[in-house]
């Protein structure tokens, strides 16, 4: 139901929810050592209602902010409920607290005129993106293969809100796969809560008053932290009925991240949920897509549902299509046999170097958004 939002949100650019100061604060606190000296931009924030910027100026001194810039979009085509009313786009600069009273105070705030409408991408905001050393925002879903590779394109650091599926995206996953860039701390229980009026169709238990629930929201980031070096705790062993193999290329098919094999060394495909626990040390990221299995593979398992939408004939052989799948591989283990592997508990004999897969691994997805994003097996 939650994932409706999204796709509603999507479907219409409804880009109108903002993030809650518990979320923000949530997940910042990770990153506090990387903020000293800092050029803060947050690109998509009316200050009135963004509490990004109440993080980031109630928190300057705190954090040894150098400067924090908060720019203001004014929605040409705003929709019933676009807050972004003001009548011309602005954009903010603080300096942080010169009269002692450790709150920024309107006269401490410089405001300032665009003479566009604030788009993130007019020469006036990349202009001050060019000045900002870190930004930090809850960017609009709809534009977020764009906004993500400007932030690429200036070689900015960054910690933003998106969603999970963008992971799949063909302009995403590069950078993913070539750690560039990584999932951060997250939401609690893996779905958030924003400020917005649009109808929330959460059930009564999730849903909370003037809030749509998201799920799959994730962070996004290119600053270093400590979660993506912890290394994933397995427990399962490898037994080939619990592990089906796709029909269209050698890997075999995890359904839980918590189930990978701790004793497979080749090609596994995983729910997208797995990069909330990707470490790279311990782990290779190949490619992404949605692999299929035979049918009569899948009748075996308790509760599999049939998607003739998703059913194709490969070889012969009827299969269905699983959701994308990250394709991985275990790292070779640092000493000189896999013995020596701290998180690979066994395997005396298994090879100490792994070859690139001579098999075409199939790209990532073109348009992931064209079936439901709702990732189901994780
Ligand atoms: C998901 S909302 C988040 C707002 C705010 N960052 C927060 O988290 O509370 C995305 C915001 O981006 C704004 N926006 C939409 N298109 C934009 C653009 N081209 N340039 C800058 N901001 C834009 C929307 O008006 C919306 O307020």
């Amino acid at each position: 139901m939650a994932n409706k939002n999204l796709n509603q949100a999507k479907n219409a650019k409804k880009d109108e929810f903002y993030t809650q100061l518990v979320d923000i604060e949530n997940e910042l606190r990770h990153y506090k050592s990387h903020f000293k000296d800092k050029t803060v931009l947050c690109n998509c924030d009316d200050p009135r209602v963004s509490n990004f910027f109440h993080y980031f100026s109630y928190n300057f001194e705190q954090l040894g902010l150098k400067k924090l810039i908060t720019t203001c979009y004014k929605n040409q085509n705003r929709d019933l409920f676009s807050q972004n009313d003001s009548e011309r786009a602005i954009w903010l600069e603080y300096y942080g607290d010169k009269n002692g009273n450790r709150v920024p105070d309107p006269e401490e705030i410089g405001i300032h005129y665009f003479e566009g409408d604030g788009d993130f991408r007019s020469k006036e905001c990349i202009e001050l993106l060019k000045e900002a050393d870190i930004v930090v925002t809850n960017p609009p879903f709809s534009l977020f293969r764009e906004y993500v590779a400007q932030l690429m394109k200036y070689e900015k650091k960054f910690v933003i809100v998106g969603h999970q599926n963008a992971i799949t995206y063909k302009e995403i996953f590069p950078l993913i796969k070539e750690n560039k860039i990584w999932l951060g701390y997250g939401f609690k229980g893996g779905a958030g809560h924003f400020i917005s009026r649009y109808e929330d169709t959460a059930t009564a238990g999730d849903h909370r008053e003037g809030m749509i629930r998201v799920s799959g929201v994730n962070w996004f980031t290119n600053l270093e932290i400590q979660k993506r070096h912890e290394d994933l705790i397995l427990y399962k062993s490898y037994l080939p009925e619990d592990y089906p193999k796709y029909a269209d290329f050698d890997a075999i098919n995890v359904d839980k991240t918590s189930e990978i094999p701790s004793d497979y060394f080749g090609v596994i495909g995983v729910p997208i949920t797995f990069m909330d626990k990707y470490n790279p040390q311990q782990f290779e990221i190949l490619n992404c897509c949605e692999p299929c299995i035979e049918i009569i593979v899948l009748r075996e398992k308790e509760g599999f549902k049939e998607y003739p939408s998703r059913q194709k004939m490969h070889n012969g052989k009827l299969c269905q299509k699983t959701y994308h799948r990250i394709l991985i591989r275990r790292r070779k283990p640092t000493g000189d046999s896999v013995e020596a592997n701290h998180y690979s508990p066994l395997q005396v004999g298994q090879p100490t170097c792994y070859q690139q897969p001579d098999i075409p691994l199939p790209m990532a997805a073109e348009d992931p958004e064209s079936y439901n994003p709702v990732n189901k097996e994780d």
